[in-house]
């Protein structure tokens, strides 16, 4: 079968909708009640009485959901991922409501939640209820992400419930019914490709919050736990201006973190184009440049202290050029650039006499073995020196433009010169190992590090021949990241291996991250094992790995990006190319406006 392919480009501020609604996973209200339920335990009647579909109209006879007393419990599914503050209407006069959430099935349970932190599960939110009518969450009791939500009766005397819903929080800054207003769309004859492309949009979304009410890991004003040993939260600290802000994770770490907008901002760019939260996000790290010039870990220096990350550092820099790219608003760039020099010459400081900058603290992304002349660092630092040269000539710096051209060059001969194992195919870590670490090697390829063509296809076949039945290993990390495989890719479509970066996106993030009954079916998580286990070695606790990771979203910039092959090569588009890479699918339809 020939090929179709149709690709759709509008000017910008067209207000067409765009097709394939029907794939959309966010809700078309703010008013959500649940879909299913879940699990019933102990003495409970009636309880699909507060299903979507059992809320009776008026008029109707009004059937109540009774929890017995005594730890009875009731726990609902939403079907997908959501995030909010829940409220319910009760006809008792008296007694005691206990409410806990989690993302992923493995963590349901009428005694508390999943994590957000360390040391133990989440305690339950607890109603006192003191007469019949209507109770709501109060707001910093907002919970980032779930899809199960259990209700007990911690009481002696039966419950009445005649109404339970969740108002839905993420996206703070778009109108009620406009959730569903995106901006750009993916489809094609593959079913598992086009539910990846709508699960990283509505991920981008979940994450995408209030900064009012961030920092779910370090919290600051409720420390402490409930009589059962379970931790107390709430979300009650400021960690950006602005309405909106572009996080990592919906439940946490719920803060600006520069790694993970370097796969979130492309994504967001394709599907709602929602750039001012990635802005706001970006100026949490602006806002805090240290005199040296380097930038904060994250964008929240109160928690995070002041020791630098280097790749965190040129992320943050990467991602100013992202909103650029994407969105082609000059008077950004012009805001940041002052700030952006002294911050990519802090960067520079770093190399030394090998031509290669010396990483002397090991902040990253929680793979160890950050330090020394690490090919993750080097690489980061070859692609935000080339991105600083163009930026340079954009402001008219023609002597930092070619300062600069000859540092990326330098950093480029000697990486290759180094690090590079010719007959393994992949770079190594940093010259004390011959661990070749996916982070560095994917880079190598994406910064056009690499020219090669030969090398390129080499890293691509020699990153496949890792991969296990659950997806692509981060030997760094002793992992599957879902952060790091999505510039795997990438790098598979650099390579024109088609057929590897498609057979990845299905393998890890239909079949596992969609399907497995453990994962939300709507959003995507951060990590796991590469037996397929739902645990990351850096975390103690397993219940706090987040379902709604923005840095796992790389599949959908991708589709669009390689397959529907739809290419930016100058600011918001004012020049573009269209270079399709379809494999073995015979329609695709992709755009964006
Ligand atoms: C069911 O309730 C009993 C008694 O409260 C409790 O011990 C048990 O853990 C509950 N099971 C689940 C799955 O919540
Ligand atoms: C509920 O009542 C108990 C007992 O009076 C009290 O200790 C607790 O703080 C109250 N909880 C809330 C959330 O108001
Ligand atoms: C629950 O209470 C709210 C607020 O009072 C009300 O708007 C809603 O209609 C009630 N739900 C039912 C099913 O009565
Ligand atoms: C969102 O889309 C709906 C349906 O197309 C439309 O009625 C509404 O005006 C849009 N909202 C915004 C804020 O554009
Ligand atoms: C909670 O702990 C943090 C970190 O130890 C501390 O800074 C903060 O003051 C504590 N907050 C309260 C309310 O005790
Ligand atoms: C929320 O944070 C503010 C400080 O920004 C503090 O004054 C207030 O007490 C906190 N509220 C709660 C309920 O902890
Ligand atoms: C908010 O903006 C002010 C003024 O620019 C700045 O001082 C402050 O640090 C910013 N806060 C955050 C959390 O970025
Ligand atoms: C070099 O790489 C290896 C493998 O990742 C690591 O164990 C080692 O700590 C690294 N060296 C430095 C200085 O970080
Ligand atoms: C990097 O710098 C540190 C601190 O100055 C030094 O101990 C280390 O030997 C250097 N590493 C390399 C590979 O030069
Ligand atoms: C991939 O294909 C394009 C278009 O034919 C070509 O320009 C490029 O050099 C190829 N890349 C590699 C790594 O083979
Ligand atoms: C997962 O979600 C898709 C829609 O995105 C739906 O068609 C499918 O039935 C869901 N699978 C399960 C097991 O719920
Ligand atoms: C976390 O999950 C892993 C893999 O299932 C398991 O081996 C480990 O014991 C779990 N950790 C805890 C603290 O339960």
């Amino acid at each position: 079968m020939l090929p179709s392919l149709s690709l759709l480009l509008f000017a910008v501020g067209a207000t067409a909708a765009v097709p394939y609604q029907e794939y959309i996973l966010a809700p078309s209200s703010r008013t959500i009640r649940p879909t299913a339920v879940h699990l019933r335990n102990g003495s409970v009647s009636s309880e699909t009485a507060l299903l979507d579909s059992g809320v009776p109209t008026e008029g109707q006879r009004h059937v109540r959901l009774i929890l017995g007393p005594f730890n009875s419990s009731v726990t609902y599914d939403f079907g997908k991922n959501i995030a909010g503050w829940v409220n319910f209407n009760t006809t008792s006069d008296a007694g005691t409501l206990g409410v806990t959430f989690s993302e992923s099935s493995l963590w349901v349970s009428s005694k508390a939640c999943d994590g957000t932190r360390a040391q133990n599960l989440d305690a339950p939110m607890v109603f006192n209820i003191t007469g019949a009518g209507h109770y709501a969450a109060p707001t910093i009791m907002e919970r980032g992400a779930f899809r199960y939500l259990t209700l007990v009766n911690r009481g002696s005397d039966p419950l009445s419930i005649d109404d339970l819903w969740v108002h839905f929080t993420a996206m703070p800054h778009w109108a009620d019914d406009s959730l569903r207003n995106y901006t750009g769309w993916f489809n094609s004859n593959d079913e598992k490709l086009n539910r990846v492309w709508y699960a990283g949009a509505y991920t981008l979304q979940m994450i995408t919050m209030d900064p009012t009410r961030g920092n779910a890991i370090i919290d600051l004003y409720s420390n402490g736990t409930d009589p059962d040993g379970f931790l107390l939260w709430s979300l009650n600290t400021t960690v950006a201006n602005g309405t909106s802000m572009l996080t990592d994770g919906a439940k946490r770490d719920r803060l600006a973190w520069s790694a993970d907008m370097s796969v979130s901002v492309p994504g967001v760019a394709v599907t709602t184009f929602d750039l001012v939260s990635a802005q706001n996000a970006f100026n949490a790290y602006f806002d805090y440049q240290f005199a040296d010039g380097h930038l904060p870990y994250g964008g929240f220096p109160d928690s995070l202290g002041t020791e630098p990350s280097f790749t965190y550092h040129v992320y943050a820099l990467i991602g100013v050029w992202n909103v650029y790219h994407w969105g082609g608003d000059q008077s950004y760039v012009d805001d940041k650039w002052v700030q952006w020099k002294a911050a990519m010459e802090w960067a520079i400081s770093q190399i030394d006499d090998s031509g290669l900058a010396n990483v002397t603290t090991p902040l990253d992304w929680l793979r160890s073995g950050m330090g020394g002349h690490n090919i993750e660092a080097n690489t980061l630092l070859f692609h935000t020196l080339t991105l600083g040269i163009a930026l340079a000539r954009n402001q008219n710096d023609s002597a930092t433009a070619d300062r600069w051209s000859r540092l990326a060059a330098g950093v480029q001969s000697a990486a290759m010169a180094l690090l590079w194992q010719p007959d393994v195919g992949l770079f190594k870590d940093n010259e004390t190992t011959t661990l070749a670490p996916q982070d560095g090697n994917t880079w190598a390829v994406k910064s056009g590090l690499v020219t090669d063509a030969s090398q390129v296809v080499q890293i691509s076949e020699a990153l496949e021949a890792r991969w296990g039945p659950y997806g692509a290993p981060s030997p760094e990390v002793d992992a599957v990241s879902p952060f790091i495989s999505s510039f795997e890719l990438e790098t598979h479509f650099i390579a024109n291996r088609t057929g590897a970066g498609l057979e990845l996106m299905r393998r890890m993030w239909t079949d596992f991250m969609l399907d497995d009954p453990r994962m939300t079916n709507s959003t995507l998580v951060e990590a796991f094992t590469m037996d397929g286990e739902l645990h990351y070695p850096p975390y103690a606790n397993n219940a706090t790995i987040s379902h709604a990771h923005a840095f796992s979203t790389g599949p959908t910039s991708s589709l669009m990006t390689y397959v529907g092959g739809i290419q930016l090569l100058s600011a918001a588009g004012a020049t573009w190319a269209i270079v399709p890479q379809v494999g073995d699918l015979h329609r695709v339809d992709a755009g964006f406006f």
